[in-house]
């Protein structure tokens, strides 16, 4: 079983969506993927009880409970689980990122978000987690390579000294309007531009935590 966790100290840099659209992912390969929501605000919660589809199973907690839920997914033959974090919540992050094989931090391209993630980076290095910074909500790729706010915001990070993917997800209306009746992009427009860029996002993880 692979951990995979989803922290961001900032407000809606795309944790859910992420978390959400990686379990969905995972499903379709036919893994048993849960999808641990330890935010009390519930998003991936609620987006999964809109849900037609079993899969991925879901489960609500507290961020005091991840050890104990992690310990018995263990023993229930789970391929992955992710964990879906809340913003402002640096004692749970912090547990979310000690206890995962892998952190993703997403982040928007722009100087807010990057000034910001130092609270999340601090984090993961201070603990030496395996981690990858995820650049989503971004302007869509041009013709000839990445627009600019991307490649100035992979500038920008190298400060912080760690990973930062090279799929970086666009600020795309289908990745939201999946998510109204519970589905991924994937599921709502497979041959889309956002699906093309989650299932690279999926391969590039995969790759990370060998799975
Ligand atoms: N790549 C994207 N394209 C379009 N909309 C996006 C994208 N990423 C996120 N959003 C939208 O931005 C908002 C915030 O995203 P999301 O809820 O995933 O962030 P979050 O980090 O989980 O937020 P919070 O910190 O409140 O938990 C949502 O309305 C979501 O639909
Ligand atoms: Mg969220």
């Amino acid at each position: 079983m692979k951990t995979l966790g989803i922290i961001a100290q900032k407000g809606g840099t795309g944790k859910t969506t992420l978390s959400v659209h990686l379990a969905v992912q995972g499903t379709t390969e036919g893994m048993r993927v849960l999808l641990l929501d330890i935010d009390p605000q519930a998003s991936a919660t609620a987006w999964w009880k809109r849900r037609r589809e079993q899969q991925p199973e879901l489960i609500q907690a507290g961020g005091a409970d991840l050890k104990r839920i992690l310990e018995q997914a263990r023993s229930q033959s789970y391929d992955l689980v992710i964990v879906d974090t809340a913003p402002h919540s640096s004692a749970d992050s912090s547990a979310c990122a000690r206890l995962s094989d892998h952190v993703i931090i997403p982040t928007r391209p722009a100087i807010l978000d990057l000034d910001a993630i130092g609270a999340t980076t601090a984090i993961v290095s201070e603990i030496s987690a395996s981690c990858v910074i995820v650049l989503n909500a971004c302007p869509p790729p041009k013709l000839f390579g990445e627009p600019h706010i991307v490649s100035e915001a992979r500038e920008a990070l190298k400060h912080y000294n760690l990973p930062v993917c090279e799929v970086a997800i666009s600020q795309r209306a289908a990745l939201s309007h999946a998510l109204i009746d519970g589905r991924a992009v994937t599921e709502y427009e497979a041959d889309g531009k956002a699906a093309r860029e989650i299932a690279r996002l999926w391969e590039t993880i995969k790759r990370d935590i060998d799975l």
